[in-house]
């Protein structure tokens, strides 16, 4: 078989790339390992953890808040059976999508494990082990990652697990041990902490989120603190057993002091690696630096007819990054002129409040020696928050000293994740402060909080502060 272009990897780099050069007009294919499409994002990482946030928020709405709302319901019980059934069936939804998507645009699916003959030819292994041989002009490798197990303790994927299986629970954890507070740490946490079980996070920097904004990470660990999440801070993880159905870890604190934790399940979400086991990169000469494929500015590996994009090459490992990243290297093979704005890709952590940035964090433009300003809005002050109760939380403006155009935005808050897109225009369109501030914005929404943190960074004259 034929093709102009061979896509390695369905996951949201793979499958946007493949249904670009479709659109292009190049004959493609894609080659997947597993019986479904869509890759980490869609069977093991967005969407399933989303649906079990959504899920569990309601849970812990239905038990906390509906009261003061005036809604009286017997007290709420947990089916954490259909809470997993149901974010099954959203996977389903999704990924049958995908395969909706590849036979509308005339995408051949091949399903097996995709691995270089030579820079031309594609060997596809099924499970059962027949081998189909394609050719092709280009290639696109979107083999992205793979959770990072901590070197001395592996993943034994029944009580020392990474974020496939805490997806998969079959029972409620009485005491979960998260070691990472990064962002599937804090997201899963929260899951599990809304929905009863006792959550304890043990992170190595002295920051949750550490890459976000610092004044995020202190927030969150407010609000983690409210839901009854306990974080140490600055901890080592020294060493973790499973026995039985117990699970021991213990750190030790920069104080030197040890800590030991006992409890059922402990959740190992310290990164995630390129993964490209069984591509046979070396038949065509490919190597890579701490599991990356490398790439350069327009994502050709050494190989000319060769790309790589995704989390399996440098930078943020987001769906939305490596689909950009997708649509770029396709245009970039029909010849076009494409452009990827790297540090314009958002960031979201689906925690309640939300926590969405996108640009410099005030920690980079002081490394940098920016001169910057910052305008911060508490959401307690704004109307819409007090309406629905979400008061917690904040946006955070930083824009140049002297042209007042905005650097960062930094949002913790209820919407955040819809919000930051705000954020993002207004800097794609290289927005002052000042210009955002003199916008009209609904009244009473979220984003109120939005211009009232850049009428602080422009002048310092918010109106409701
Ligand atoms: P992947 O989605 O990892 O897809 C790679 C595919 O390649 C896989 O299907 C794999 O089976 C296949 N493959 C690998 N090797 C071969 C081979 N040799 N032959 C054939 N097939 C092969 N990002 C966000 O932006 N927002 C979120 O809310 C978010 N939530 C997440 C939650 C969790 C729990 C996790 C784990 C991740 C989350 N992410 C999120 C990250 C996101 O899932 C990844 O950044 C994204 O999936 C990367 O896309 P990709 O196309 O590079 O690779
Ligand atoms: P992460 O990089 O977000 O967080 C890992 C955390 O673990 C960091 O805070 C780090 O300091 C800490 N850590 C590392 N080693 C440690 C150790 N030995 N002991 C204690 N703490 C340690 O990685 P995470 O949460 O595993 O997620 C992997 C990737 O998946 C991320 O890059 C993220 O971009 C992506 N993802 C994105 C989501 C989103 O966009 N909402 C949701 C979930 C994952």
């Amino acid at each position: 078989m034929q093709y102009n272009v061979i896509v390695i990897g369905s996951g949201p780099g793979g499958y946007v790339a493949a249904i670009r050069c479709a659109q292009l007009g190049f004959k493609t294919a894609i080659v997947e390992k597993y019986k479904t499409l869509g890759g980490t994002c869609l069977n093991v990482g967005c969407i399933p953890s989303k649906a079990l946030l959504d899920s569990s928020e309601h849970f812990i709405n239905a038990k906390q808040h509906f009261k003061e709302h005036g809604i009286e319901i017997p007290e709420p019980k947990l089916n954490l059976g259909q809470m997993i059934k149901r974010k099954g069936e959203v996977v389903k939804a999704n990924v049958d999508g995908i395969a909706f998507l590849m036979k509308k645009n005339k995408i051949d699916v091949h399903t097996g494990v995709g691995s270089f003959v030579d820079k031309n030819t594609i060997k596809v292994t099924a499970e059962d082990g027949k081998e189909t041989t394609l050719t092709t002009e280009k290639v696109i490798i979107a083999t992205g990652s793979k959770p990072t197990p901590l070197p001395f303790a592996p993943f034994d994927k029944k009580r020392i697990i990474s974020s496939t299986e805490a997806l998969e629970l079959k029972e409620l954890p009485k005491h979960l041990i998260v070691i990472g507070g990064g962002v599937i740490g804090m997201e899963l946490g929260s899951v599990f902490a809304r929905v009863g079980s006792k959550v304890t996070v043990v992170e190595f920097l002295d920051s949750l989120i550490p890459t976000m904004d610092g004044t995020m990470g202190k927030e969150l660990l407010k609000v983690a603190k409210k839901l009854g999440i306990e974080s140490y801070l600055g901890h080592k993880v020294t060493s973790v057993e499973s026995k039985g159905d117990e699970v021991t870890v213990k750190a030790e604190g920069k104080d030197g002091k040890s800590i030991e934790l006992k409890g059922d399940y402990c959740l190992v979400s310290i990164g995630r690696r390129p993964y490209t086991d069984g591509l046979g990169l070396d038949k065509i000469g490919i190597e890579t630096v701490k599991g990356q494929i490398q790439v350069d500015d327009h994502l050709k590996t050494k190989v000319d007819n060769v790309y790589a994009i995704g989390d399996v090459v440098r930078g943020a490992m987001l769906a939305h990054k490596a689909e950009e990243e997708g649509v770029y290297v396709a245009e970039t093979m029909a010849g076009q002129k494409p452009h990827v704005h790297y540090n314009l890709i958002p960031g979201v952590v689906y925690t309640w409040p939300e926590v969405a940035s996108v640009g410099y964090t005030e920690e980079q433009l002081k490394t940098q020696g920016k001169a910057y300003k910052v305008g911060n809005f508490p959401y307690k002050a704004l109307g819409r928050a007090r309406a629905s109760g979400d008061t917690d939380g904040l946006v955070k403006i930083l824009a140049d000293k002297t042209t007042d155009e905005i650097l960062g935005v930094h949002i913790i808050g209820a919407r955040a994740a819809d919000m930051i897109a705000a954020g993002v225009t207004a800097m794609e369109f290289r927005a002052s402060a000042e210009d955002v501030s003199r916008m009209s914005h609904a009244h009473p929404t979220y984003m109120e909080a939005v211009k009232e943190a850049c009428l602080a960074a422009t002048a310092n004259r918010p109106i409701h502060m």
